[in-house]
């Protein structure tokens, strides 16, 4: 059967990672989660002081961009790819709250998203991927054979990801993650460098009253169908 790719794209927690998962899973595809690799941009920039609440030291980490490498490491218990920072695991650092307060400020800067783009065109050249982000089917993959665009009410998305925060044992409250999600989609949306838009070509899905099932099937219908045609 023929490979496409599949970019999925949508504000910060419509689900994105969810479908594409179970899609990679599905079709025995390779999954591609952009966000952690800003995410891990982040970190590094945290760690080494190039970002705090006052200030934000631009050059500094421009210049020391060539010494971040990311990598994903396929990890079979849990049926994909974990994200590695200079050979580090750090799947589960980059999805605390402070990560999630700079990512965006870190996104903004096109020497990353340059840096980045270029590593997500490498991961998909072969095709049977699917790759979820805000720039995928605009910026790196404009080809794409299948373009999603994920949308939920912002309410319903900081309490998905208030949920997930929960179960892990962070502490936070549901006003500062619904401020955080509406703080994201205002910066990542209006960004000079790459916004987050939806592609004319996308296909766009309202979750908010879709069970993770109903939303697989649809979903899956599109992509079979998508195949065949290509
Ligand atoms: O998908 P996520 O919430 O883990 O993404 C974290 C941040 O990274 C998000 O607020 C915007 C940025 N991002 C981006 O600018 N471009 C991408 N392709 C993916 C993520």
């Amino acid at each position: 059967m023929k490979k496409i790719t599949i970019a999925i794209d949508g504000f910060s927690s419509t689900g994105k990672s969810t479908i594409a998962k179970q899609l990679a899973h599905k079709l025995k595809y390779v999954y591609v989660d952009t966000g952690a690799m800003y995410r891990a941009v982040t970190l590094y920039a945290m760690r080494n002081k190039f970002i705090t609440e006052d200030y934000l030291k631009k050059d500094d980490l421009i210049n020391d961009l060539d010494n971040i490498d990311l990598s994903f490491k396929f990890n079979e218990k849990l049926g994909y790819g974990e994200i590695y920072l200079n050979n580090e695991n750090v799947e589960n650092e980059i999805r605390t709250l402070d990560v999630s307060k700079f990512v965006s400020r870190i996104a903004e800067i096109s020497e990353v998203r340059r840096k980045l783009v270029e590593q997500q065109q490498q991961m998909g050249k072969k095709k049977g991927v699917v790759m979820d982000g805000r720039d995928i089917g605009t910026v790196v993959f404009p080809n794409a054979e299948l373009k999603l665009f994920m949308n939920a009410s912002a309410e319903k998305r900081a309490q998905r990801r208030f949920d997930e925060l929960i179960k892990r044992g962070d502490k936070v409250t549901f006003e500062e993650i619904l401020k955080n999600v509406e703080y994201r989609d205002h910066i990542d949306s209006t960004r000079d460098d790459s916004p987050l838009i939806k592609a004319n070509d996308a296909i766009e899905i309202d979750n908010s009253n879709l069970t993770l099932d109903q939303q697989f099937s649809e979903i899956y219908k599109i992509v079979k169908k998508r195949i065949k045609e290509s």
